[in-house]
């Protein structure tokens, strides 16, 4: 038992438990994020004492007579000091981490008013964020530091509303205070807790289940297993391959694959009931790697299909072969990257429950409600499920295949009664899809100008137990191999195999960044064999509007890769003049989903009894701000005061199907929806208030057209718009640290810069991370690294400088030329780095992490 002080208010607590736990289950107070429950994260940072603690690690008995402080306990003026601080230096995306960031700034600024960028840095060093690089956070404790020594709030320094203003974001305060809610955060009457028993083995036949001492334990409610499922068993993003539950005769995948559900009145009762469930298992020998998956008479992971391939694609245009058997230049690497983790900071959760309507409710955090929407009734057998996001605490892809909210909506559904499931740190890592790893062969010819010829690659995927987005991240990969310069010849082979690891899919870059590493450090080393620069070789290649494509796309005016190696020059000289390690690298992803696939962007403005204009889209704000993109987009395009505005967050009920948030897509196809929902509201309002014109609504729609990947059309256009970019790498030659990144990214309109340089930032250090540390083992029986803090993500006090650069290049005509750049933000970093090492001590790197540098991980 102790006695304890919460934000002045005193408690006794008798039940031995961890303070994170007594805030959140006990007082609600959910501003205090439960980010990994192990100490790692950060994002549970209280204050005891004035000093800063994580929650998820004491014991409330260790308490007695301290006094914890959580952001709801902050004076009235430091909230809106820290909100309008994190505001106005665009500090806030997803948000998760930002109340523990806070609370570190609060305890730095309690005892120096205006601390060095140093010290900030170090303040922060334990507390992780995956969205901002830290760039923003500095900047915002700097200014909180500011206006707590002066006691004033500012005025904003932007409050027009249009496009292409730096305005802060609609969802600063929410955040900033923690009372924004995550599935988490709800707490229901009657809630109780489920989770999944998941295999022992990686590839093992189920051959019995008993679950009838689980089934008798005190406080468990219910035991579900595949019997229970009223619809279809197997669910999956694209092919509907993945179990629910593994049904007994029934193979299993990966580790994470899960065999029953546990329902109980609190998670201690859960977890001790998952562990009296047996499951008897036939053992079989899992496949690990690309080479066990391709050996001849290799066993299958999908017994039903004819080899290991998950998905071929192979693109030819022009003659490869002969323009580089006739180039002055040819070089030919092999390259590997590894699998990685989004390690986005909210771990997966949902909460189900049956609404008044009787219909199954699942408050999520996903990609897409209405992906989430179609799996669940497919698997619940009816029509009768509602999806709704609540705020989603980062997802980078991750959280574009179902890895919860089936298992809450089947537990809702059978005991009728509220139910979360979340996942542990641990399960987070094992269950959804990864960055693929790569193997890659690259072979480059050029004249003895340095003009590209010819490129031949054959690439090669360990996609994991299931298809998930295996196949179109493969393709990405492939089209985008031969990099945003103007050549015909060229060859591309892919190749993704099944194996019993966990499957890979979605992330930041989709399948780009690892061919993106191959064929800039290809063309790096071209440029020494040329005996040009690195930046003049990209110049003479670059594409320029009019120009084809390798994929045989003829650009439009909107190609601004040029303006970005201009916009990067003189930083790149200055530094190459000063002698300095200076490595560079270019990269296109595409916006939109492209290559002849449906791709709709639909919004509806619906004038409620508020006399305000509610924006609704089953669109995903994942943290990136789309919220605040079409808020901008309907002040500019009706006229309409901010005030009269309200955005909702994305459901499946009321907001209509726009795909999900991901190849940079949202921006542009959801935007130009709600540009054309704009058009007809300004239409039927003409000159009257908007409160005359309650209860209607305004639908618009926009469809990306594009060809099919091998459309017999002499130009196909593959996607609606690339965004293009190119990125320095300048290290200091004493320490072979990086001193700065700067990262020039061609945006198309940048509808609010502030959000786009913190998406650049913020992508920047995220491909640092991949470039120089991270990485997700998995040992020799399939079963990955289970640690949030051992993953090699970069710390505050780790990260160098970071240098956004804005190019705005005109001429898309839609979404007013905005182009999404979520993804191509980490794409160019790797090379960049390679580069920038290899100028350093001349060691050519070919594979990732890259060995031998400061930040290698023994
Ligand atoms: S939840 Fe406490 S450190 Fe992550
Ligand atoms: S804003 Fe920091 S983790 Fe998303």
């Amino acid at each position: 038992m102790a006695t304890f002080f919460v934000n002045g208010a005193e408690y006794t607590v008798e039940k031995k438990q961890k303070l994170l736990r007594f805030l959140r289950d006990e007082l609600h107070i959910t501003s205090v994020k439960d980010g990994c429950s192990e100490g790692a994260c950060g994002a549970c940072t209280v204050l005891i004492d004035g000093e800063p603690c994580r929650a998820c690690v004491p014991d409330t008995e260790r308490l007695d007579g301290r006094r914890v402080l959580t952001v709801e306990g902050l004076s009235d003026f430091e909230k809106a000091a820290y909100t309008f601080a994190f505001g106005e230096a665009g500090a806030v995306q997803c948000g998760f981490c930002i109340p523990g960031m806070v609370l570190c700034a609060k305890s730095l600024l309690d005892k120096r008013s205006d601390p060095t960028e140093e010290q900030i840095r170090f303040a922060i060093r334990n507390n992780y964020c995956r969205c901002t690089g830290y760039v923003k956070i500095v900047a915002a404790i700097r200014l909180a530091g500011k206006i707590l020594r002066e006691r004033t709030i500012p005025l904003p320094s932007v409050t027009d509303w249009k496009i292409g203003s730096r305005v802060q974001r609609l969802d600063v305060e929410e955040k900033v205070l923690g009372y924004g809610k995550y599935p988490d955060d709800f707490y229901m009457d009657g809630m109780c807790h489920a989770s999944a028993v998941r295999s022992k083995y990686a590839r093992a036949r189920v051959k019995s289940i008993d679950a009838s001492l689980a089934r008798n334990l005190p406080g468990v409610i219910a035991v579900l297993t595949a019997a229970d499922i009223p619809g279809a068993n197997k669910i999956g993003h694209i092919s509907h391959d993945q179990y629910t539950l593994i049904p007994v005769g029934g193979l299993t995948h990966y580790l994470g694959d899960a065999v029953a559900i546990v329902v109980a009145e609190d998670r201690e009762t859960l977890e001790k009931a998952k562990k009296l469930v047996k499951v008897d298992y036939e053992v079989l020998t899992p496949i690990r790697s690309i080479e066990e998956a391709s050996a001849p008479f290799a066993p299958l992971v999908f017994e039903e299909e004819p080899s290991n391939v998950q998905s071929y694609r192979c693109f030819r245009r022009g003659n490869a072969a002969d323009a580089i058997k006739n180039a002055k230049f040819v070089l030919s690497e092999h390259f590997e990257t590894p699998c990685t983790e989004h390690a986005f900071l909210e771990p997966e959760c949902a909460v189900s429950y049956l609404d008044a309507d009787g219909d199954v409710m699942i408050l999520s955090s996903d990609q897409s409600p209405h992906t989430t929407l179609r799996e669940c009734r497919m698997m619940l057998g009816t029509e009768r499920v509602k999806v709704r996001n609540a705020l989603v605490g980062g997802g980078f892809g991750g959280k574009e295949d179902l890895s919860v909210q089936h298992h809450a909506a089947l537990a809702a559904y059978c005991v009728r009664r509220p139910v979360k499931v979340k996942l542990s740190r641990a399960e987070s890592l094992l269950v959804h899809p990864k960055r693929h790893h790569f193997e890659m062969d690259f072979t480059m010819g050029c004249d003895e100008n340095g003009k590209i010829l010819g490129l031949k690659a054959v690439c090669k995927s360990d996609t994991g137990a299931f298809a998930s987005l295996g196949a179109p991240v493969l393709e990405r990969a492939c089209i985008h191999a031969a990099g945003p310069y103007a050549y015909e010849n060229f060859e591309v082979e892919g190749t993704a195999y099944y194996t019993n690891n966990p499957p890979a899919g979605a992330f930041r870059g989709f399948g780009v960044t690892q061919t993106c590493f191959a064929v800039e450090t290809l063309l790096n080393q071209m440029a020494d064999l040329v005996g040009i620069s690195p930046w003049e070789l990209r110049y003479r290649n670059a594409i320029r509007p009019g120009g084809v494509l390798p994929n045989g796309q003829i650009v439009d005016e909107s190609t601004g890769l040029v303006e970005t190696l201009e916009a990067i020059k003189p930083f790149y000289d200055e530094a190459v003049a000063a002698g300095k390690p200076v490595g560079l690298a270019c990269a296109m992803k595409n916006a939109g989903v492209g290559v002849g696939l449906p791709d709709y962007g639909r919004c509806k403005l619906i004038i409620k009894e508020d006399g305000k204009a509610h924006i609704h889209t089953g669109a995903s704000c994942i943290g990136q701000g789309l919220g605040t993109v079409l808020t901008q987009m309907v002040v500019s395009a009706t006229g309409l005061r901010r005030e009269d505005i309200v955005y909702e967050r994305a459901d499946s009920y009321i907001g209509p199907d726009s795909g999900d948030t991901s190849g940079s897509r949202q921006t542009l196809v959801t935007g130009e929806a709600c540009l054309r929902a704009c058009e007809k509201l300004r239409e039927a309002k003409g000159d009257r208030p908007l409160a005359e014109l309650i209860g209607e609504e305004f639908y618009g729609e926009y469809y990306a057209k594009t060809d099919p990947l091998g459309a017999n059309v002499p130009n196909p256009v593959s996607h609606v718009a690339y965004g293009y970019a190119t990125q320095v790498c300048i290290l200091d030659s004493k320490t072979g640290l990086i001193e700065t990144i700067l990262a020039a990214h061609d945006v198309g309109k940048a509808i609010n810069p502030l959000s786009c340089e913190g998406q650049i930032e913020g992508g920047v250090v995220m491909g640092m991370g991949f470039a120089l540390r991270e990485q997700y083992p998995i040992d020799s029986n399939c079963k990955p690294i289970e640690k949030f803090g051992e993953l090699g993500l970069f710390r505050a006090h780790e990260t160098p400088a970071v240098k956004a650069i804005v190019v705005e290049k005109p001429g898309l005509n839609v979404a007013c030329g905005a182009i999404g750049i979520g993804e191509i933000t980490s794409i160019p970093t790797a090379p960049a780095v390679a580069d920038a090492y290899f100028r350093l001590d001349g060691e050519r790197r070919l594979t990732l992490p890259l060995a031998n540098t400061p930040y290698a991980r023994k």
